[in-house]
């Protein structure tokens, strides 16, 4: 089994890493393979050309990030942590670029992350952290996905790098979170196995005028 672990922070080696490093302790400890991926400064935000809905071919018509390549693998994954520092109360703005843009095209290609399991954390100096684990989740629940939890909501806090390590609680949080996902994951596995997952439906899409 394999967990892709996003890196949402403009800071390689900041908050977010560290914290997915103790997410990836545990699922390592529980026979989990997990790759970690910072998805850099660059990305471009969806442009809403709706040439992913036309092309039917899981890519986005953007070419040049790590956009296309990132639904790849999270399609051969069977979960993703998406970790992002709490900017503004919300998720940072390249972290979102980049969701907006992967979970879209996933969705509008038949729901491409159907039946995986999703996790995710907010590194925060002191506020917002509660509504940036919310927007993340978001991602999850309109794509099928199964969402782990812990005995908190998962923000860590902290503000220079390295200072999460100090939040013995948010510490906590995460490493049961990861626990979870493990679980959960195992869970789903025999579920699939079993022939237990429902039928995919096909989408009906409306909006609130017809
Ligand atoms: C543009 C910007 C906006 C921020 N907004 C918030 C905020 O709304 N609430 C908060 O508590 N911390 C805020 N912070 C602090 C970061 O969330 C915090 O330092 C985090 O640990 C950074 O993670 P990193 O080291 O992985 O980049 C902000 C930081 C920046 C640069």
């Amino acid at each position: 089994m394999k967990i892709l672990a996003i890196n949402g922070s403009p800071h390689r080696d900041g908050n977010t890493k560290i914290s997915l490093d103790i997410m990836k302790d545990q699922l390592i400890s529980a026979g989990i393979e997990v790759e970690e991926l910072h998805i850099g400064n660059m990305i471009s935000g969806c442009l809403g050309c709706m040439k992913c809905v036309e092309m039917q071919n899981e890519t986005c018509i953007i070419k040049n990030d790590i956009v296309n390549e990132t639904i790849q693998k999270i399609k051969e994954c069977d979960g993703v942590i998406l970790s992002s520092p709490t900017y503004y109360a919300n998720i940072s703005g390249i972290m979102k670029s980049f969701l907006d843009r992967v979970f879209f095209v996933a969705a509008v290609n038949g729901m491409l992350f159907r039946h995986k399991v999703g996790a995710s954390i907010s590194p925060v100096r002191r506020a917002g952290g509660i509504q940036t684990v919310d927007a993340l989740d978001k991602y999850f629940s309109n794509g099928e996905m199964f969402t782990s939890s812990s005995t908190y909501w998962n923000a860590i806090y902290g503000a220079a790098p390295g200072e999460v390590v100090q939040d013995e609680e948010g510490t906590q949080t995460v490493r049961v979170l990861a626990k979870n996902m493990a679980f959960l994951l195992k869970s789903l596995d025999l579920g699939k196995k079993a022939g237990l997952a429902p039928e995919q439906e096909s989408k009906i899409r409306t909006n609130f005028i017809r």
